[in-house]
């Protein structure tokens, strides 16, 4: 294995395992963090090239991340950040449907609710897994609906949907489908083009190694021309040289693009010049071999769980399978007992929905799985 835990921490001594809530970030992000810092302790080096050049950067690479041309990046704060957009903007009309996911992340579901007052409907699917296979979808769909949104992989299960087969199903049926891929990106390859989805939204701070706080989305072009969403931000709408000219013309720029939904404050240095910084070293390693790595990580864990003690609960193998490992223990009633004794021991790990949620990513070694392993096995009650 490659030591990749070399480009992270310190960590003074504990093991992060649970990307899933927070992905460390690289030590070259916290130089770059650091570097921002400076600029805002001395403003004279906020130059305005830099207000341009920090979200352009991060555009760029966020566009090469997902396979699309960076002018189609909309540079957002949260996953919620383009769900919103989206329930906000979409021509929705009394009667359209909404099909969701039963038990999904509440960032999929908030957003759509508010639209019963104008006379949406939003269903619910009840998936016979934790997320909907092909067979759920079609089942749930109806003449009435418009969208589909549902997350990647499941937070609180680790199960991974099949977007190909789920954006095959939606296109033929003229469902706009919505994904949530906070939990995917970073963790195995996405070429966006050839996903099937017509909206991708994405946290920026969990596998993605960004400051909390980032996050973006990418909206089909044909879809982002139907929005009807008042965002109207003077730096992404005016010309560059706005505050130089005389007179005040407010005409918007002509090559706007999907930019315009950018969230307000655009060139964020402090969470955008580290986060790009994380996106570069990751992509620098290439998303193929880490999903080699975190799945390696998963494989170990996996393998060396006390079978006797201990359940699975996501799944095993095959493309269901995340890095996001779910397990109790065979007494559930243990789990958060569990829990507290591995933070004791240095050891974080999630606690969520009564369940132990283990995320190891990057910058995890052999060592920690085994280290886990080591107190989780020789806990006999
Ligand atoms: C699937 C999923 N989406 C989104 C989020 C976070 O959402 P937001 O960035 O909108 O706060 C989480 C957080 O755990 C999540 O698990």
């Amino acid at each position: 294995m490659v030591d990749y835990w070399k480009d992270f921490g310190p960590f003074h001594g504990r093991i992060w395992l649970d990307s899933a809530s927070e992905g460390p970030l690289p030590r070259i992000a916290a130089e770059r963090a650091a570097e921002a810092i400076t600029w805002k302790v001395s403003p004279h080096l906020m130059t305005a090239d830099l207000f341009g050049r920090i979200p352009r950067r991060l555009r760029h690479v966020l566009g090469r991340l997902i396979g699309a041309p960076e002018e189609q990046v909309i540079l957002g704060n949260s996953a919620t950040f383009g769900i919103h957009l989206l329930a906000n903007g979409l021509p929705l009309r009394p009667g359209d449907e909404i099909l969701l996911v039963r038990g999904d992340f509440p960032s999929d579901i908030l957003p759509w609710l508010a639209l019963e007052k104008t006379g949406v409907k939003i269903r619910f699917l009840e998936a016979k897994g934790t997320l909907p296979d092909g067979d759920d979808l079609k089942e749930n769909l109806t003449p009435s609906t418009r969208l589909f949104c549902t997350s990647w992989v499941h937070s609180f299960s680790g199960t991974a949907a099949d977007p190909l087969s789920l954006g095959k199903i939606c296109a033929s049926h003229r469902v706009l489908f919505v994904l949530n891929a906070s939990h995917a990106l970073g963790t195995r390859p996405l070429d966006v083009t050839e996903a099937g989805v017509d909206a991708l939204t994405c946290v920026g701070y969990k596998w993605l190694c960004g400051p909390y706080g980032t996050g973006f989305c990418w909206i089909r072009p044909e879809v982002l021309d139907t929005l009807q969403y008042n965002h109207a931000y003077w730096q992404a709408l005016l010309p560059r040289d706005y505050l130089l000219k005389e007179d005040e013309d407010l005409t918007p720029r002509g090559d706007v693009g999907a930019r315009m939904y950018d969230v307000f404050g655009t060139a964020n240095f402090l969470n955008f010049h580290p986060w790009t910084a994380s996106l570069e070293y990751l992509l620098g390693i290439g998303i193929d071999r880490i999903e080699e790595h975190d799945q390696h990580l998963v494989d170990r864990l996996l393998a060396g769980l006390n079978r006797s003690l201990y359940e699975p609960l996501s799944p095993e193998a095959g493309r269901g399978r995340s890095a996001l490992v779910v397990i109790s223990h065979r007494d559930p009633k243990r789990n958060e007992e569990i829990h507290r004794i591995l933070q004791r021991e240095g050891i974080d790990i999630a606690f969520r929905r009564g369940r132990l949620r283990i995320s190891p990513h990057l910058h995890n070694s052999e060592s920690d799985i085994d280290r886990l392993l080591e107190v989780m096995n020789a806990l006999h009650f």
